[in-house]
């Protein structure tokens, strides 16, 4: 595989208008949701980034024509719920956590055999979480010894609703079994023990699929259709968070991000930037394709370290690299706990991202299920993101206050997010470089 690094050099600023690229969680689903639909479906917005390129991939390995992706653009011929084919080969996900486990809960029900694969890192994370509960819907799906993919799924048409009770405040998980329940016979539930994002059930609405929502349960009827639509997806929230820590410790610093996600599920990132005193203004709000869409200013302010509500960990899960740096340049000490799942993501982010920091001279201490860091200034050094694609982009932006230059390992797999960043940040001031290595 080539990779490549980033330098990033220090004194720089971040200013004008940016247009951060689609939304991915929001992408993934309407790829799939799209597939299995009646009649045609047209996108707009659409990530280009490699993990969605992956579940576009496996739709077309199951019969599905889909046009594009051209500008953000796709046209998707859906086949029914019933009309995917069976795979030749081993759908491989890539980097990609949301193909693999959405994936696996809608191959389950189907009438055929799937294998689904992927990269070093994602060959690693845990499978467990959707395995367990789809076999108690009578999936029949085999993990490895350690409970991870390669997945091998035997397909049973005759799936089983259930009421499930998640044990982790997992997004993946949730929509991984309300796809499950498309097929199954019955109603399935899914009770959340704090909110996640809620991408799957408004296109669900939005693709005129009956769904029962109270607070934190959400049910369905299995053997219903899916209607094609027209879709407008918005930028991608945890794209923008990068410049949203960017613009708030560079000096002189003033950007607007245009036509952004702000649904409160994916939202914490705001609260807890304006909890640390961000100047973070949303412009505009609006509703675009079921979710809510705003521009967002950002200038410079001097940040305080908070403690961070565990009840926010959840709707910012994906931007605590980010909120790290934000927290090592803010004045005081942060706090974070409740958040072992960081230990699971495309990498162990506690741990890698404690590591970097260190390196820069600052004070960070992982913990168990989160970090304290204590504010201070950065240093230059050379940075190991171990093929994180948002740790290598957190570290990225940390440059705009560091005192020497920062060699940012390991960047290929920025691709996977956000085609395009380097580009982006350096049209708004960044002075950064990628390199191959
Ligand atoms: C996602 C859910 C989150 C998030 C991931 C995308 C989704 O994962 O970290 O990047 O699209 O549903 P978990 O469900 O594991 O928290």
């Amino acid at each position: 595989m080539t990779t490549s690094h980033f330098i990033v050099s220090p004194g720089a600023t971040l200013r004008g208008h940016l247009q951060v690229p689609g939304d991915k969680s929001i992408s993934h689903r309407a790829i799939m949701l799209g597939a299995l639909a009646d009649g045609v479906t047209r996108i707009g917005g659409f990530l280009e980034g490699e993990d969605c390129l992956a579940t576009l991939q496996a739709f077309r390995a199951m019969g599905v024509a889909i046009e594009g992706p051209q500008d953000g653009g796709i046209v998707i011929q859906g086949v029914g719920l019933h009309g995917l084919q069976a795979p030749r080969q081993p759908l491989y996900m890539g980097n990609s956590g949301t193909s693999m486990r959405l994936l696996a809960g809608l191959l389950a029900g189907q009438t055929f055999a799937s294998v689904l694969s992927g990269d070093a890192s994602l060959n690693r994370r845990p499978m467990k979480r959707v395995t367990e509960p789809l076999s108690r819907m009578g999936a029949r799906i085999a993990t490895t010894l350690a409970g991870t993919a390669p997945l091998q799924i035997q397909g049973n048409p005759a799936l089983q609703g259930i009421d499930y009770t998640l044990p982790v405040a997992s997004a993946q998980v949730k929509s991984c079994l309300l796809l499950a329940g498309l097929y199954a016979q019955g109603r399935t539930c899914v009770t959340e023990p704090a909110p996640t994002r809620d991408h799957t059930e408004r296109m669900l609405v939005g693709f005129g699929y009956p769904l029962e929502r109270q607070q934190q349960r959400v049910c369905l009827h299995g053997g219903g259709h899916l209607r094609a639509c027209t879709l407008e997806i918005p930028a991608d929230i945890s794209s923008a968070a990068f410049f949203l820590v960017g613009a708030s410790i560079a000096p002189h610093a003033d950007i607007v991000l245009e036509n952004v996600g702000v649904n409160p599920t994916r939202a914490g990132v705001i609260t807890l930037l304006r909890q640390m005193g961000a100047d973070i203004t949303l412009l505009n709000e609006r509703q675009a394709g079921g979710e809510p869409v705003a521009n967002i200013r950002v200038c410079s302010a001097p940040l305080r370290g908070i403690r961070i509500p565990t009840e926010l960990v959840p709707l910012a899960i994906d931007e605590f690299p980010a909120l790290f740096i934000a927290a090592a340049c803010a004045r005081g000490e942060t706090v974070l706990t409740g958040a072992e799942e960081l230990r699971v993501k495309e990498s162990d982010r506690i741990q890698v991202m404690a590591d970097g920091l260190q390196t820069l001279g600052i004070a960070a201490r992982p913990t168990p299920d989160g970090m304290i860091i204590s504010g201070g200034t950065l240093t230059g050094g050379v940075i190991d993101s171990q093929g994180d694609h948002r740790i290598a982009m957190a570290f990225a932006m940390a440059a705009l206050r560091a005192q020497g230059t920062l060699r940012i390992q390991d960047c290929a797999n920025v691709n996977t997010s956000f085609p395009g960043f380097v580009e982006l940040a350096r049209d708004a001031g960044l002075t950064i470089e990628s390199v191959p290595s």
